[in-house]
């Protein structure tokens, strides 16, 4: 890979160990995926952040960088924690993980990551269309390059930590053009009315493709939350890093490979998604964490309901999505229910707060929690997970 004097510099560690390492890391993945040169990013996003996720290892990483003085060179963020401070009574108590996730984020911060602790950065400050980026996050990944139209690689923690540093990324995969074609045409033959029936799409298409590039055919004008949906399951069970919502897209050929999906593939892949049909004992939405919008829906159901005695409900978004949404956040907490932040269902210890079974309207979740969490899953729509959580 081709490397400017001052890249040249940095590499040979005259900026110090921590920039070299950075540098050494990007190096290393351009010269593994054959990249000629580094290309700089607008922003960083950078994931392992919850010590349940990250364990001992990292924070040794992360305390080596910050001894030696690294600094983040461009706008970059951190993807949520294992623990919501301000809801502490709903979390693990253990003081070891206090302990350790409070190191993990004052390292992140002094650094220069902005610890917003959220997988939806986007509606904080959403990147521009053309924009690189170089994000960690597979369901963040998808959503900026397929709704936002930026252009991110599917970064892992290292790689984003280490272009945070630097402020530049390997020029290779999805940032280039002739690498963003649509390889795949996907016919969809039956209605999609909600976000569960997309992220059951998500999940059902991220096993047979992996990592191509499919667009859609007969997809009517879906709400943007159910594209979130789609791509975080399709990221969730393959490796797609990209998707067309509609057919007018650049394609690899005039003669694509052709998928086509009905009721009967939407329904075994709905199904297929939950392990139980007990009862839950925590009801979750927010995985990706939630727009003002699912904030709004999920209080306008809610309201002048209860939440069932043992039963906890958690709705998962960013502080700067809960302070928008405050009136809402009020009715969702009158009624019981948990706004929490910085944090998600996956990411925390839930056996430690005696959960076994999760109902979530999350394709995602139900894909990760049994074996992250080793608890038991249900996959339901919105409507249903209200209804299970709430008194009659
Ligand atoms: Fe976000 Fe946690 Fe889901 S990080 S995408 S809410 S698993």
């Amino acid at each position: 890979m081709y490397l400017t004097r001052e890249e040249e510099r940095i590499y040979e560690g005259e900026e110090g160990w921590a920039y070299q390492i950075a540098m050494k890391i990007l190096v290393k993945l351009g010269d593994l995926f054959e990249a000629d040169r580094l290309i700089p990013i607008d922003s960083a996003h950078v994931s392992g952040v919850s010590y349940k996720t990250i364990g001992d290892a990292a924070i040794e990483f992360l305390e080596a960088l910050n001894k030696a003085g690294a600094k983040s060179k461009v706008r970059s963020t951190a993807n949520p924690a294992g623990i919501d401070y301000n809801h502490l009574e709903e979390m693990a108590t253990l003081p070891k993980l206090h302990e350790k996730q409070t190191e993990i984020l004052r390292l992140y911060r002094s650094i220069g990551i902005d610890p917003i602790l959220t997988c939806t950065p986007y509606y904080i400050r959403k990147p521009k269309e053309g924009a690189h980026l170089a994000w960690a996050e597979s369901s963040t990944v998808i959503y900026a390059n397929s709704v936002l139209h930026s252009w991110t690689n599917r970064e892992g923690g290292p790689s984003a930590l280490a272009a945070a540093l630097i402020g530049k990324t390997p020029d290779y995969g999805i940032h280039k053009p002739e690498n963003r074609k649509a390889e795949v045409s996907v016919k969809i033959e039956t209605d999609l009315r909600n976000e569960v029936e997309f992220g059951a799409l998500g999940a059902y298409l991220g096993k047979i493709l992996k990592d191509e590039i499919p667009f859609f055919e007969g997809l009517p004008h879906p709400e943007e939350t159910w594209l979130k949906h789609l791509g975080a399951a399709m990221a969730s069970t393959g490796m797609s890093s990209l998707f067309y919502p509609c057919s007018s897209c650049p394609k690899s050929s005039d003669r694509l490979e052709t998928l086509s999906v009905d009721k009967g593939d939407l329904k075994n892949a709905f199904e297929s998604l939950s392990t139980t049909n007990e009862d839950p004992d925590m009801v979750y939405i927010g995985c990706p964490h939630c727009s003002f919008e699912e904030v709004k829906e999920v209080a306008q159901r809610i309201k002048g309901r209860k939440v069932k005695d043992g039963v906890k409900l958690w709705i998962c978004t960013s502080r700067h999505v809960r302070r928008k949404a405050d009136n809402f956040v009020k009715i969702i907490e009158a009624a019981g229910g948990k706004v929490i932040s910085d944090t998600c269902a996956v990411v925390t210890w839930l056996k430690e707060i005696n959960v076994d079974v999760l109902m979530t309207n999350s394709a995602k979740t139900v894909y990760y929690a049994p074996t992250m969490n080793r608890v038991e899953t249900i996959f339901a729509s919105l409507d249903q997970c209200i209804k299970a959580a709430c008194q009659k």
